[in-house]
């Protein structure tokens, strides 16, 4: 993917003296008294701004934060909070600035963070005149927002249209460069876990992966629709029983490319929904009409990973069973150990796999993880994310 790396410009001298304007996605969760329970976005924010006041630019870094109301501010809105962290982790000053849009005080080698952008009227509908104005305010503009690099706003497009250069920061370059390893050009056998309590939300994603990838695991209630599809009894778990067809669709598009869907062949069941109920294995074939199918077997688990020990590429996305119960977990710890031990590349992206690879403190052996959310999906979607359309056709021209 051809884009204008900032880094490069920095490399070349180009930032010094200049206007530089980071689009970062510092939408943290935050708990009921706003204080950030998890930072890993501001953290992987750092090294774009840093890169910015190392080259002697005048920085001013914005994000949204949430889904406020736009012209409406409110408190809760306030990127205060993340200005705070950021101060910390920068080990200098970050003056938070609010009504910034018609201008910005800010000297060389100074950085601030202008307030949440999505309160400015006209961000989510990408309006002309806001994105003009935004763009007036530097002479660089940095896409360093992975994470909202799927969504066309103000912040994440209109500006990259008009500001005189546009680029790709570090952390959008980072994740442009896993997911081509991954996805553009793997190193086979490419094994994509996806998982999930539904088909519905990522049939998308498993007709794309279809067509690219040699082993399509599926876990979750995904996995219970197509056991459905193979033919086989699943009691009363979750599933789709009217998307039946289209996971047999996906498992013929596999087997016509001589590629494979693993169903499992044992699982792990319990009669209620809960951390202490009673875990049985039994196999596929004999779940009853009462059971809730809640993780995968020991015997599909320890196949999978040795499939997933062999695999030249991961694509992770989805915990393959309700990993927060103890007694549910072995599946997904066996998946999270099994990707941890491979020498393949791989990739994770989504809150709960994150969770997951928390969970079992696998976070250095996975090859890269991504900050994306539906960012990351939309790219498994095999959709080209409006972030790095714009920044390609700015690098074109
Ligand atoms: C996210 O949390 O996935 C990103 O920050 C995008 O947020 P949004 O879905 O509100 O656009």
């Amino acid at each position: 993917m051809k884009v204008i790396r900032f880094s490069d410009l920095c490399a070349q001298g180009k930032a010094r003296g200049q206007r530089v304007f980071i689009r970062a996605d510092l939408n943290v969760p935050q708990d009921d008294a706003g204080h950030i329970t998890e930072d890993t976005r501001i953290r992987a924010s750092v090294p774009c701004i840093e890169m910015a006041l190392q080259a002697g630019a005048a920085v001013m870094v914005t994000s949204h934060l949430g889904r406020p109301t736009e012209g409406a501010f409110n408190p809760e809105d306030s990127l205060a909070p993340v200005a705070a962290r950021l101060a910390e982790l920068l080990g200098r000053p970050v003056p938070l600035i609010t009504n910034w849009v018609d201008g910005v005080q800010v000297e060389p080698g100074a950085v601030v963070l202008l307030e949440n952008c999505r309160v400015n009227v006209g961000e989510k509908k990408n309006n002309e005149a806001l994105a003009r104005k935004l763009a007036a305010l530097c002479d660089i503009f940095v896409h360093d927002a992975f994470g909202t690099a799927h969504r066309a706003e103000g912040t994440t497009y209109g500006i990259a249209q008009f500001a005189p250069m546009a680029c790709a920061g570090p952390l959008l370059a980072a994740e442009i460069d896993a997911i081509s390893q991954a996805l553009a050009n793997p190193k086979r056998p490419l094994a994509a876990i996806v998982a999930g309590s539904k088909v519905s939300t990522k049939l998308t994603i498993l007709q794309s992966l279809a067509k690219n990838v040699d082993q399509l695991i599926v876990g979750g209630g995904i996995a219970n629709t197509f056991m459905l599809a193979a033919g086989l009894p699943i009691g009363k778990s979750l599933a789709e029983a009217d998307l039946v067809d289209e996971a047999r669709a996906v498992l013929a598009a596999m087997k016509a490319r001589g590629a494979e869907v693993p169903i499992p062949t044992d699982v792990v069941v319990a009669k209620t929904f809960a951390a202490d109920a009673p875990a049985t294995v039994k196999a596929a074939t004999d779940v009853a009409d009462d059971d809730l199918i809640l993780d995968i077997g020991p015997q599909t688990a320890a196949r999978l990973a040795a499939q997933l020990r062999e695999a030249g590429t991961i694509v992770w996305n989805g915990p393959v069973g309700v990993f927060e119960f103890d007694a549910f977990a072995h599946g997904t710890e066996t998946i999270a150990r099994a990707i941890a031990a491979s020498s393949a590349f791989s990739i994770a992206g989504g809150g709960d796999t994150l969770a997951a690879i928390a969970k079992y403190g696998i976070e250095k052996e996975v090859g890269y993880i991504s900050t994306g959310g539906g960012a990351f999906l939309e790219v498994l979607e095999g959709k080209t994310l409006p972030a790095f359309e714009i920044l390609q056709r700015r690098a074109a021209a």
